[in-house]
């Protein structure tokens, strides 16, 4: 089985509903696999970008998992990539060390799948908005595995018992299809 890294880009899995179930669930299903939380290694943003670097030299497969934060990943996560993508260790002429990696985003959002469409309020598909991770992964010779999302968690709807059994739902569903994923590029 090659080895797989997630990197969670949550700023505060406390504050979590969907994003602590989808990597509960990973956890369970994947117990080999390396979860690097970074809500709780860099509360304070400061990086350690040699650690870092080594985790990602050890994976064969690298998962971002986030909550889509104004259609991007929350800053943490960007810090994290700022950080650790240097020159001469992902690009640059002598730059190859996440060369032939796999990366895949996991991620949610609060507006629902449908409001992803050219028409609809988003006035974009979500597609639209992975073109920077697209290009990063081109970039770095990392081999762009696509996605796993899903819609429709969204925070205020976290006071309603009903509404929150279908996230739960759904979480948990959305951490079946992104196994289902990984083992399909073994
Ligand atoms: C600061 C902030 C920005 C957000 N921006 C978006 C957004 O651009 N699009 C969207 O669909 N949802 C947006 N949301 C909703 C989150 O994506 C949603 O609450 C999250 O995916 C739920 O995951 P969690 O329970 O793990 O926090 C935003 C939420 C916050 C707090």
């Amino acid at each position: 089985m090659k080895k797989i890294l997630i990197v969670s880009g949550h700023p505060d899995l406390n504050d979590s509903f969907a994003n602590k179930t989808i990597l509960e669930e990973m956890h369970k299903l994947l117990p080999d696999a390396e979860i690097a939380y970074l809500d709780k290694l860099y509360p304070d943003f400061c990086i350690d970008v040699p650690k870092e670097q080594e985790r990602l030299l050890r994976a064969d497969i690298i998962v971002l998992q986030y909550p889509l934060f104004w259609y991007t990943a929350p800053s943490l996560l960007h810090r994290w990539i700022e950080k650790t993508f240097t020159h001469g260790f992902s690009h640059g002429k002598s730059g190859d060390k996440l060369k032939g990696k796999q990366l895949v985003l996991s991620f949610t959002t609060g507006a629902p799948e449908e409001m992803y469409s050219y028409d609809g309020p988003q006035q974009h598909l979500i597609d639209d908005f992975l073109t920077p991770y697209k290009q990063m992964a081109n970039l770095c010779g990392l081999q762009w595995c696509g996605y796993v999302y899903s819609g429709g968690l969204s925070y205020a709807s976290r006071h309603d018992e009903k509404e929150l059994a279908r996230m739960k739902e759904k979480s948990i569903l959305h951490a079946h299809r992104l196994v289902e994923k990984l083992k399909s590029m073994e």
